[in-house]
């Protein structure tokens, strides 16, 4: 167990770079990240990693499909994962990668150890391979019937081969002892009760290297076998913090073991009991907890690339911003269950818990001090009854989230919160502070005064989730986030004696319109469309005549478009990336022009360009052959 209580080292698992990050792999990292910002606010020192997985047949198998050698396979998608992480305020400390040097010698050096040891030996052995999974799903034995992957379903491949062996088996009691000492290990209580059934139903030693496959870590000593892509990959949670490199010794020992791993429910085994013993083989420490979540669906089914029906991180930030994604995705996925997503959800809550319920609050508070000319605001010296009443449900509330917190019940944490939020707007409306600003100014001051507190005190329990809007919040209250020490606990014993400075802000989160494209699943099977469908599409080609960039955005740019007798249009598009200003006026694109208009970033789109991807994902403007007429509806 993690001895150094004032610090935590949290990991996601490893991404595998075969494609650019979906929604399941956000949610994983966001996880990480709240659970890496609560524990600053708890004044603890933070590593947080992250990281993609880069070896194995399935990144060979994608390159081939695009038609490049494996390391430019995963070169080309590391900065699609820096980015969106960057974009939803991922503050990670480290990211691994499993081709990094470092990683690869390390991991062969551990082999090489564990070898010496004995845990590690050369045998044979044939039985039924996932491709997809990376994992033998059963030994040969006597059956010749080809049995389906119990985790995704696919037909499986009879594969044989020398292989080396780690001793597994030898790890079955001290494992179920370890489960037995730390009931806390797994979160939450029922993936634990699946993993102990599981050990205790018999480990067989596991087959830990592969000639058949090239792209991975040698061997040492033997480079025609390749470390099972699982022992290369889990390894990263030791090697990225210095694990048998020189020099590394103190920051090593400064960090390991983890206190938290997130991972989801897919990958339980490989974290509980393969990963658990590979530690105990290495004479290590073994980490403090599992988190384990569960998957985020669309229309009930799990979200993933083969299904066709993978939500893009990117449009919802291009749509919603990152915080408002943040906090739906952790107030309404229950950490403990599969989550369904939908947009239209996540515009509900945009519109009532945030607009509504908070920034609603703070415009109210904003609004009223700037009309009685209230800048500066200290607190009362004695506070009146009704608001030592909120001050104590600011505390009960803080004891309540820390507590779940603690398990990494973050929807919970959430969910009292906001009731902390609707109880400081029932004060706020119980008090009309509209009436008593004119009639009692002290009485009327109090009631800012305690509606700011408890607005400051929501900002910063929040901040793990929403760190940009609640450093805004916090801003327009003229106060800050504390720089050190515990917050948490000086919040709960906080008297209530800040004073405020107000600044007015534009509101701190729009109401969606309903105009955000529904991400919903997508039909992959071909469906017919009528001639009076096609017709519905007004597609025309216009010039364009203005073009800039948006700043607030990685991807967004602003054209103004002439469509001749048509008049001219606002559109935006997201192709920041591949096409500077200057090079798209004068050009002529095509355009959805009766697409509803829709707000991206406060700006208005009334229209959509259609773009072509090549095979490198660079977007291209689509044009006719020769110059037509600006106007010009295609036929
Ligand atoms: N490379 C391995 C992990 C190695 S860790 C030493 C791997 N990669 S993965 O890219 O397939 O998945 C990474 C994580 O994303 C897993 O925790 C997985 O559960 C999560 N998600 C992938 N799709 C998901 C959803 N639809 N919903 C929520 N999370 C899911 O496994």
């Amino acid at each position: 167990m993690s001895e150094n209580k004032n610090k935590f080292y949290v990991t996601t698992p490893i991404y595998y770079a075969t494609a650019k990050p979906h929604l399941g792999s956000l949610y994983s990292t966001l996880i990480a990240d709240v659970a890496a910002r609560w524990n600053r606010l708890l004044g603890k020192q933070v590593f947080f990693l992250t990281g993609t997985d880069e070896h194995g047949q399935k990144i060979v198998q994608e390159a081939e499909k695009a038609g490049k050698t494996p390391q430019e396979l995963v070169d080309s998608l590391i900065d699609a994962y820096k980015d969106t992480w960057r974009m939803y305020e991922i503050n990670y400390t480290k990211f691994m990668r499993t081709t990094d040097e470092s990683h690869v010698k390390a991991v062969q050096h551990w082999l090489k150890y564990l070898q010496e040891k004995g845990d590690i030996y050369k045998g044979f052995y044939t039985g039924w391979y996932c491709t997809p999974c990376e994992t033998f799903v059963s030994e040969k034995g006597e059956s010749t019937k080809q049995p389906a992957c119990p985790e995704c379903g696919r037909s499986t491949q009879e594969v044989s081969e020398e292989t080396y062996f780690f001793k597994l088996s030898a790890y079955q009691d001290k494992l179920l002892q370890f489960y037995k000492d730390h009931p806390d290990f797994i979160i939450p209580q029922e993936r634990f009760n699946e993993v102990i059934s599981f050990v205790e139903s018999g480990l067989k030693d596991l087959s830990i290297s592969r000639t058949t496959v090239k792209w991975g870590i040698p061997f040492p000593d033997d480079s025609t076998h390749i470390a099972y892509v699982w022992a290369d990959a889990l390894n990263n949670y030791i090697t990225a913090i210095g694990y048998a490199q020189k020099g590394k010794e103190e920051e090593f020992n400064r960090w390991w073991p983890a206190d938290l791993h997130v991972l989801g429910k897919d990958i339980v085994r490989f974290h509980a009991v393969y990963w658990p013993a590979f530690l105990m083989a290495s004479g290590l420490e073994l980490p403090d907890h599992l988190l384990v979540h569960g998957w985020i669906q669309i229309d009930e089914k799990k979200m993933s690339k083969s299904l066709g029906n993978v939500v893009d991180p990117v449009v919802l930030y291009e749509q919603f911003g990152a915080d408002a994604v943040r906090f739906y995705l952790m107030r309404y996925m229950a950490i403990t269950q599969d989550g369904n997503f939908s947009t239209a959800d996540l515009e509900k809550t945009i519109t009532a818990d945030l607009a509504n319920d908070l920034g609603n609050l703070l415009n109210r508070v904003l609004v009223l001090a700037e009309k009685n000319s209230i800048n500066f605001l200290e607190p009362p010296q004695v506070w009146s009854e009704s608001a030592l009443l909120l001050q104590e449900q600011a505390q009960a509330m803080l004891k309540t989230v820390s507590e779940y917190m603690e398990r990494y019940y973050i929807h919970m944490a959430l969910g009292v919160i906001w009731k902390f939020v609707n109880q400081a707007n029932a004060y706020f409306h119980e008090q009309e502070p509209w009436k008593l600003a004119k009639t009692n100014s002290d009485d009327f001051k109090e009631v800012l005064s305690a509606t700011s507190h408890a607005l400051r005190i929501i900002a910063l329990a929040t901040w793990p989730i929403m760190p940009k809007k609640m450093e805004e919040l916090l801003k327009s209250l003229g106060s800050a986030m504390p720089q050190e020490g515990n917050i948490i606990e000086k919040l709960i014993s906080d008297e209530w004696s800040k004073e405020f400075k107000f600044t007015t802000i534009p509101a701190l989160f729009i109401k969606p319109d309903g105009s955000a494209t529904q991400l919903k699943s997508v039909d992959t099977t071909d469906q017919f469309i009528t001639i009076d469908d096609v017709a519905k599409v007004q597609l025309v080609v216009g010039t364009i005549t203005e073009c800039e960039a948006i700043e607030k955005s990685d991807k967004l740019l602003k054209m103004q478009v002439d469509f001749g007798e048509k008049g001219k249009r606002q559109i935006l598009a997201g192709i920041k990336k591949f096409y500077t200003p200057g090079q798209l006026v004068g050009k002529q694109g095509v355009f959805v022009v009766n697409l509803k208009p829709r707000i991206m970033l406060g700006h208005e789109s009334q229209g959509m360009m259609l773009l072509a991807p090549d095979a490198e994902g660079k977007f291209m403007l689509i044009s006719a052959q020769e110059e037509v007429p600006s106007g010009t509806r295609l036929r």
